[in-house]
């Protein structure tokens, strides 16, 4: 089956890329990470724009280059319109449109959030509809009943932080340089997580709630350090073990709940948090225990990445979804 060749562009945090789609294959997905925001402990959304306009041209001749394609092989141009951080989301949009009008061509505007979850179309095994996405990144943290390409409800979400932001934080208060969820991570795979008890916080329907969580550890910490003052460097496996547990079963909670409510037994997750070994492992054993078919994202396209926007794009070319140069960012965009 012949498809569209199409460029996509994702710019909404703190990650410029820039991949291509031909036929429906992902055949270029370049990443450029900003390392500018380390010194500061989080990502500075000025500077995240400013690194996203150095870094724009080069990640996009990068990604024509690895696909082996000029840009007369193009039929469209996709960007994420949303949701994200407005001066980054800029730099992409701008691009894109000002890319598509010097070249004539049909734009397509994409939501991150989706894209998260069409990422299982890039490459085999995709989920067959009706599926349920539990969608895990730094800014949400969802429940997604899918039941086409195009056509997802949101089921529940998280009132408070995300869960990747209750990672990352949790680092921070351990001392763990940022971006945290990672080594926390890492740093989790030596250690007991059975040694210290976290709260799992049970919210109505298919919720979430991270933020009690947060001020837990915070006492916890506080507390043990005053009595012990190198209490944080003698546990920190079991102290990140611990925590780890806590956030992934308190995703497992709803998650399970939502798969029992609408006898759905296909299950995916997707979105930065995905790449976290602790809830992959978690996924593996429940797809056993409750015989779901369970969709784990390669490591790549769990982070964010442009490749995922063009698999998005590309359903949207085939059902002529295209947006115009009148289009613009919307750093709040729904699902
Ligand atoms: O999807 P993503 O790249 O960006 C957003 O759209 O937010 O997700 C980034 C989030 C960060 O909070 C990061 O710490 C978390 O995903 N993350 C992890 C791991 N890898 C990335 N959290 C826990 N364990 C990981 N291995
Ligand atoms: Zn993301």
């Amino acid at each position: 089956v012949l498809g569209p060749t199409i460029l996509a562009i994702e710019s909404s945090c703190d990650d410029t890329s820039a991949a291509v789609i031909r036929h429906g294959k992902v055949v270029a997905n370049i990443v450029a990470t900003q390392e500018v925001h380390k010194q500061y402990g989080g990502v500075v959304p000025e500077l995240a724009s400013r690194a996203h306009q150095q870094n724009i041209i080069p990640v996009v001749s990068q990604a024509l280059l690895t696909a082996k394609i000029t840009k007369s092989d193009l039929d469209a141009v996709a960007f994420t319109r949303g949701p994200g951080l407005l001066g980054a989301l800029l730099v992409g949009c701008s691009f894109a449109k000002s890319f598509a009008l010097g070249l004539n061509l049909p734009l397509i505007e994409v939501n991150h959030m989706q894209a998260h979850i069409l990422a299982h179309f890039i490459d085999d095994p995709k989920p067959s509809f009706p599926f349920l996405c539990l969608t895990v990144s730094g800014g949400h943290t969802q429940i997604v009943l899918v039941k086409d390409y195009l056509d997802m409800q949101v089921l529940g979400q998280t009132t408070d932080d995300a869960v990747g932001e209750a990672f990352d934080k949790s680092a921070k208060l351990l001392g763990l340089p940022y971006p945290g969820g990672p080594l926390l991570d890492r740093t989790a795979a030596t250690g007991n997580p059975d040694r210290f008890t976290f709260p799992i916080v049970n919210m109505p329907d298919y919720d979430f709630s991270f933020s009690g969580i947060k001020t837990s550890i915070l006492y916890f910490l506080r507390e043990n350090t005053t009595q012990y003052p190198d209490f944080i460097a003698e546990n920190l496996a079991d102290i990140c073990a611990s925590i780890q547990k806590a956030l992934i079963q308190t995703l497992l909670l709803k998650l399970k709940q939502a798969a029992k409510d609408t006898g759905i037994r296909e299950i995916a997750i997707a979105g930065g948090v995905s790449a976290n070994s602790g809830l992959r492992k978690a996924m593996i054993e429940s797809a056993a225990r409750y015989k779901w078919n369970v969709y784990i994202p390669a490591f790549e396209y769990c982070t964010d990445n442009a490749a995922m926007i063009a698999i998005t794009a590309h359903y949207k070319y085939l059902q002529g979804d295209f947006t115009t140069q009148y289009a613009s960012p919307e750093p709040r965009l729904k699902l």
